[in-house]
């Protein structure tokens, strides 16, 4: 049998597929379930800087009394003292989940701004933590913010975390950015242990009859993943972190994909949510029959071959791609021919 181990932040996998941060990961029985199904490590649902920061600030319960008992100039703000359990009961996960399971159990912090609430990186790796996946989700709406700065605030995030804890960090990103090869290559020089490529946004929706901006989420389709291994195969030549794909991870065949192009790791949340926990037994299953099928010994062996550096056309990942698709599209279409 083909041997499907591999290694993400300097831990040894037994497999390739982890369960990315999801509601299904916040109970201890979903989590022996995912070890069972046999997942490499699991994600935790992540905890925010405000659930932190209002943990720490002065601010009374009056601030949580709906929206009619405070001033207009107060922010809105959603009641995340419970979410995800909260910060006391994400310790309590922790320690429960890693006193029920052999695989390594990942925290996840939800944060943009170097600040105190980073400390608690320290209380989750005491709890017992094997490793810290900060994920960085910045929406920045102030124009005379420069991309200069954020990132700045990126890469001071990740120091800052890297001093606090000793497990290793990895870093959730999003594929927003001018430069994302410089942007990865500095959160690489700052010490991440992993980048994890790419957060997906949640974009809110427009009610038009009641003129209300509503949040929507909507479960990830197979394509988003051609974003997330055209970014690993170009960075997978370039960081030393370990790399990590989540976003569109559905089928044994994508978690080939996310190898072939140099992660380490395949995530997966969607297809579990959809399809059940038991999702992630079939994924392996057809994994191993799919590295017989193609004479692969292991997932090592393959990682990596599909890099920019590997492919015989390196420029099937740059502009003449871009033209290559374009034109495929109208020497295929017989109604342009015509
Ligand atoms: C219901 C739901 C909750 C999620 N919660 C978190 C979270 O707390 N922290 C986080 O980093 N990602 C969270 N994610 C994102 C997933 O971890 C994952 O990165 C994303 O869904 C893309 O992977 P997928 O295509 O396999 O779903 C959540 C996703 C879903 C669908």
């Amino acid at each position: 049998m083909s041997d499907i181990s591999t290694r993400y932040l300097g831990l040894a996998r037994k497999a390739p597929l982890v369960a990315s941060a999801s509601p299904l990961c916040e109970s201890v029985p979903n989590i022996r379930e995912l070890e069972d199904a046999g997942v490499g490590a699991v994600v935790l649902p992540s905890l925010f800087e405000e659930q932190l920061e209002l943990e720490s600030s002065a601010w009374d319960d009056d601030l949580w009394r709906g929206a009619e008992s405070y001033p207009e100039s107060q922010p809105l703000l959603p009641d995340l003292r419970n979410y995800n359990l909260g910060p006391d009961g994400y310790l309590d996960l922790i320690e429960g989940a890693k006193a029920a399971v052999d695989i390594p159990v990942i925290a996840s912090l939800n944060g943009v701004s170097p600040g105190g609430w980073a400390e608690y990186a320290r209380l989750m790796a005491e709890a017992g933590a094997d490793a810290m996946e900060l994920n960085i989700y910045s929406i920045v709406t102030e124009p005379a913010e420069s991309a200069v700065e954020v990132e700045k605030g990126y890469v001071d995030l990740v120091r800052q975390i890297k001093r606090t804890v000793r497990v290793p960090v990895a870093v959730k990103l999003s594929p927003f950015f001018s430069a994302p090869a410089n942007i990865a290559m500095r959160l690489d020089d700052a010490g991440a242990d992993g980048l994890v490529l790419f957060n997906r946004f949640y974009q809110p929706d427009f009610d038009v009859e009641s003129l209300e901006v509503v949040p929507r989420l909507t479960l990830s389709h197979p394509d988003e993943l051609l974003l997330r291994l055209h970014w690993a195969a170009i960075l997978s030549d370039h960081v030393e972190a370990d790399l990590a794909i989540t976003g569109g991870v559905h089928s044994a065949i994508d978690v080939v994909k996310c190898i072939l192009a140099g992660a380490s790791v395949a995530m997966m949340a969607s297809a579990l949510l959809q399809k059940g926990i038991h999702h992630a037994f079939s994924v392996l299953t057809d994994l191993h029959r799919w590295l017989e099928e193609h004479e692969y010994d292991s997932v090592r062996q393959m990682c990596g071959c599909m890099s920019r550096r590997s492919v015989p056309d390196p420029t099937a990942f740059e502009r003449g791609n871009y033209m290559r698709g374009l034109s495929s599209y109208t020497s295929r279409s017989g109604a342009l021919n015509h």
